[in-house]
C-alpha cells in the first residue's frame, strides 16, 4: 500500500497494524481505517478518478475501486470486484413533488450488482478477507448483505456463512442467498439476537466476520459518497438524506466526506439526515431526547432491512452526524409505505427502508427543517424486487396487521377476454 494506512481505535486511539486480524480495540472500541491524507495530492487524486471514470475493465472500472487512494490502495491483482458502483442518479419526480424538495435527486443504490448498496462495502471486506488469507466469512443479516456477501465469496472462492432471524427476511434476498450457496442458518430471535451470535461465532471458529463493525466494509462503503458528488463535478448539496439501521452506510457517507473535506476536494459540509423507522428507532430516541444510547428490546417495521434494536455502528454514526450538523428522523409504517408507493410510480422503484427517505424528506420540509428551494440527493439503498410482498400486499390494500392503508393502491383488476370489456376497463 503506498499510502500509510492504520486501524484506529474510535475512543482510546490506540493503533494496530492495518493487517491485523481484528474488529475491535482492546478497550472493545469500534476501529477506524485511517490514512495520512497529508501525503495525497487533491489534483492528482481529482485527475486520476476522473480518468478511471472512463475504464471499461478490471479494478478501475469498479464505482468503488475508481476512489481505491481513499478506499484501500492495492494493486489490480489483489482486488476482488463485481465492477459495483456506477449507479444512476436520478430526478426524483413525483417522488420529489409529494416530498416538497424542488432539487431532490435519487441516487440508486439498488442498481448494484447484487441489487442493494452493500456490494460496495463488500468488495472491500471480501478483499480484506482475501488478504488475510481468510478461506470462510460470516455475517448477520437482515437479507442484503447476506446476499451479497454469498455473491462475492462465490467469486472469490470462500465458504459463506448467513446467519438471519427466522421468516423474518424479504424474500428476493433469501432466495439470492441460497441460490449463490450461502450456508444460510435461520436462527430464532431477531436481527439483533443474529448479530450476538454471529460475533461470538466467527470469534471462537476464526471465520471472517463480515458485518459493518468490520472497518473495511466502512471503507468500500464511502464511495458512494464519492461517486455521488463525482457525477455533481463535485458541487456539494445541501443535504444527503439516508436510511438508518444498523448504521454502517451514514457512518461510511461522513467519514468519506470529512476526508474529502480534510483533502480540499470540498469545501462545503453538507448536513445528513438519517431516517429510521418509528418502530425501529434507536438512534431517533437518543437524538431527540438527548439520552444516553439505549438498544429497542423488539423493534418492528415493515421495512425489514431496517428493523434493528441495536445498531452496532450508532457511536461511529453520531460522530459523523454531528459532524455534518445533520439530524436524526424518523417515519411511521404508512409512511414509509405512502412514500414507497411515490418513490415506484415515479418509475424509479426500490424497496420498503429505501423509501424511509422520500418519507423523512417530506416530514422534514413540513416541519422546516429542509428548505424547499435547497439541493438534497437521498440514497436509495435497494432494489424494488428485493420485496415483492411488500408491493403487493399494499396495492392490494393486505397491510392492516401493520396499520397501513393502500392509500395510492393500484389494484389489479380482472377482465373478460372482449374488446369491449378492455374497452369498459381503460375508460373506467
Ligand atoms: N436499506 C437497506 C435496503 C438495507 O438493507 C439496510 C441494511 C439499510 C438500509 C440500513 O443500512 O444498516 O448501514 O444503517 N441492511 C443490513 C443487512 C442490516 O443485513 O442487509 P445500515
Amino acid at each position: 500500500m503506498n499510502i500509510e494506512t492504520w486501524l484506529e481505535c474510535i475512543n482510546c486511539s490506540k493503533t494496530y497494524d492495518i493487517i491485523d486480524l481484528r474488529y475491535t480495540c482492546d478497550c472493545g472500541g469500534l476501529l477506524d481505517v485511517k490514512r495520512n491524507l497529508q501525503t495525497i495530492d487533491k489534483n492528482y487524486l481529482l485527475s486520476t478518478w476522473e480518468n478511471r471514470w472512463k475504464a471499461k475493465k478490471g479494478p478501475d472500472a469498479s464505482g468503488v475501486w475508481r476512489y481505491k487512494e481513499l478506499i484501500l490502495d492495492l494493486p489490480p491483482e489483489q482486488i476482488i470486484t463485481k465492477y459495483e458502483g456506477n449507479t444512476r442518479m436520478y430526478e426524483a419526480g413525483k417522488a420529489g413533488e409529494y416530498s416538497g424538495i424542488k432539487n431532490f435527486l435519487l441516487k440508486h443504490e439498488g442498481e448494484n450488482p447484487t441489487a442493494s448498496f452493500k456490494d460496495r462495502g463488500m468488495t472491500c471486506g471480501i478483499t480484506a478477507a482475501n488478504l488475510l488469507g481468510a478461506k470462510t466469512v460470516a455475517c448477520a443479516s437482515t437479507g442484503n448483505t447476506s446476499a451479497s456477501m454469498a455473491a462475492y465469496a462465490a467469486k472469490a472462492g470462500f465458504k459463506s456463512i448467513i446467519f438471519i432471524p427466522s421468516g423474518k427476511i424479504a424474500y428476493g434476498k433469501l432466495a439470492q442467498a441460497l441460490a449463490y450457496g450461502g450456508l444460510t442458518l435461520q436462527i430464532e430471535g431477531n436481527f439483533d439476537d443474529a448479530m450476538g451470535l454471529v460475533q461470538k461465532v466467527s470469534e471462537k471458529l476464526n471465520i471472517y466476520l463480515l458485518n459493518s463493525i468490520n472497518p473495511f466494509r466502512i471503507e468500500g462503503q464511502k464511495a458512494i459518497g464519492f461517486e455521488v458528488l463525482q457525477q455533481l463535478d463535485w458541487q456539494v448539496p445541501d443535504w444527503f438524506i439516508i436510511p438508518g439501521g444498523n448504521l454502517g452506510n451514514n457512518t461510511a457517507l461522513t467519514k468519506g466526506l470529512k476526508e474529502l473535506y480534510e483533502l480540499g476536494i470540498i469545501n462545503k459540509i453538507p448536513r445528513i439526515a438519517v431516517i429510521q423507522a418509528a418502530g425501529a428507532n434507536p438512534l431517533y430516541r437518543m437524538w431527540k431526547n438527548r439520552t444516553q444510547y439505549k438498544p429497542v428490546l423488539n423493534p418492528e417495521t415493515i421495512a425489514t432491512a431496517i428493523k434493528i434494536g441495536n445498531p452496532i455502528s450508532w457511536e461511529k454514526s453520531l460522530r459523523g452526524i454531528e459532524w455534518s450538523k445533520g439530524i436524526v428522523e424518523e417515519v411511521s409504517e404508512q409512511e414509509i409505505m405512502d412514500a414507497k408507493a411515490m418513490v415506484d410510480v415515479s418509475g424509479i422503484g426500490a424497496e420498503p427502508a429505501s423509501c424511509c427517505v422520500v418519507a423523512g424528506a417530506k416530514k422534514l420540509v413540513e416541519s422546516g427543517v429542509i428548505d424547499k428551494e435547497c439541493s438534497a440527493v437521498g440514497i436509495l439503498t435497494g432494489n424494488i424486487l428485493k420485496d415483492p410482498d411488500a408491493v403487493i400486499n399494499y396495492h392490494l390494500n393486505k397491510l392492516h396487521d401493520y396499520g397501513i392503508e393502500g392509500k395510492y393502491r393500484n389494484i389489479p383488476r380482472t377482465v373478460e377476454t372482449t374488446l369491449e370489456a378492455v374497452k369498459t376497463a381503460i375508460n373506467t
